[in-house]
């Protein structure tokens, strides 16, 4: 049965070769050409925004008529930070996702995917992840009242996220392989078992990651010269991207910002094929940010046209910049994240060295997961044992 919308029309189209497609449930592949398909949402008009959670946003997302409540753990309005110390060449803010519900930005993309995968009557859901979107899809799905199966890869997922996962009562399974294999595992057994898929290639998820640039634009009253998002699979960073677009489709903002990925060195994958053209794939993809540890990103065309139309960059960091720019952050700022958190920071000497960011730019770096996440990060802090009030002080000196 097809879902009435608030809006007068949504639908699906293809960025690549233009088709377009009534909404379906297991429908986000292109039938003529395979590529990803993107919801397009015809604005309620006037676009107002207003109340709490992503359906803030409600006039330009896909929001179910009366009759499906939208579910909410009142995601999003996260603080926007202006730091003080550690990037003092531009003016820099943090995004803090780590204020979501479940402690990262995959919270509004699960508002979202989860209320309509109910609407259209799915009691089961399913997600590969390396395990943000895991611990996400759990806490919404119990909120909905469905069940939840994710595929983890085996003994690759920090234990924050894991036991957030099995907390919030998901079904968890784990495979030998990738993340990239468990994408995949996911992707059929979403078909052959009719599970609703809750990975980033569902354009409803990508919906709600949209509200990230609405809300920066209302936290700052425009929009930023540049934002910097670490990714992984690449379906945030195409999401802030295409919240941006709208908003200057609506008149809104005179420029989209320029769209600065980063990932890490070990998995790398989109990097290369931004600078080489080479096919967007990692075999063996390593990193102590685990979160974005993807070989195969299966959104890279999506990342490589917001890179591109937005006169963006994509840049990859070693392992060892993301753990000094995790501790500056929270040292120097109060702002604790995760590793791969940590991966736009740590490019943006590297980014103002290069001229892909200028001096005195209004730059936002998105800081897209909670330190807590991942507290098994091998950094070399000192733990000082005491006997005496001397000892204190000695340790102050
Ligand atoms: N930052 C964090 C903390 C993440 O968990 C992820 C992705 C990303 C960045 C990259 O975002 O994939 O949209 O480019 N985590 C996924 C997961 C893959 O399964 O939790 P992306």
């Amino acid at each position: 049965m097809p879902l009435s919308f608030r809006s007068a029309n949504v639908e699906l189209y293809c960025l690549e070769c233009r088709a377009r497609y009534r909404p379906e449930p297991l429908l986000y592949k292109c039938r003529r050409c395979g590529s990803l398909l993107e919801a397009k949402v015809e604005p309620v008009e006037p676009v107002v925004f207003s109340g709490k959670g992503v359906w803030r946003y409600s006039s330009l997302l896909p929001t179910p008529m009366a009759g499906s409540e939208p579910v909410t753990l009142l995601e999003g309005q996260t603080p926007l930070i202006k730091a003080k110390r550690i990037a003092p060449r531009v003016e820099a803010y943090i995004k803090l996702e780590g204020s979501n519900p479940t402690g990262s930005f995959k919270d509004r993309g699960m508002a979202v995917a989860v209320t309509l995968g109910k609407a259209w009557g799915f009691w089961s859901a399913i997600a590969a992840s390396t395990g943000n979107t895991a611990a996400s899809a759990a806490a919404y799905t119990a909120r909905a009242g469905m069940k939840c199966l994710v595929l983890l890869p085996r003994g690759k997922v920090a234990p924050g996220k894991l036991f957030q996962a099995l907390l919030h009562g998901a079904i968890v399974a784990e495979i030998e392989e990738s993340f990239d294999e468990a994408v995949r595992v996911a992707e059929r057994a979403a078909w052959e078992l009719r599970l609703y898929p809750l990975n980033s290639f569902n354009p409803w998820r990508l919906e709600g990651q949209k509200t990230i640039a609405y809300e920066l634009f209302e936290q700052l009253g425009e929009e930023p010269d540049a934002v910097v998002v670490p990714v992984g699979n690449g379906g945030n960073i195409f999401a802030i991207w295409k919240g941006f677009a709208e908003l200057k489709d609506l008149g809104l903002i005179s420029n989209v910002p320029r769209m600065i990925g980063v990932q890490a060195e070990g998995a790398s994958p989109l990097v290369k094929a931004w600078r080489e053209g080479s096919d967007p794939v990692v075999e063996e993809p390593s990193t102590i940010a685990t979160a974005i540890r993807i070989g195969r990103p299966v959104n890279y065309k999506r990342v490589l046209r917001a890179v591109r139309e937005s006169r963006g960059a994509l840049v990859s960091v070693a392992d060892s910049m993301i753990l000094e720019a995790q501790k500056a952050l929270a040292a120097e700022e109060g702002i604790g994240v995760e590793p791969a958190s940590a991966a736009p920071l740590a490019a943006y000497e590297m980014l103002v060295n290069e001229g892909v960011i200028d001096r005195g730019e209004k730059v936002v770096f998105v800081a897209t997961g909670h330190a807590l996440k991942d507290p098994s990060v091998p950094l070399h802090y000192r733990i000082h044992r005491v006997a005496s009030i001397r000892d204190l002080a000695r340790l102050l000196e």
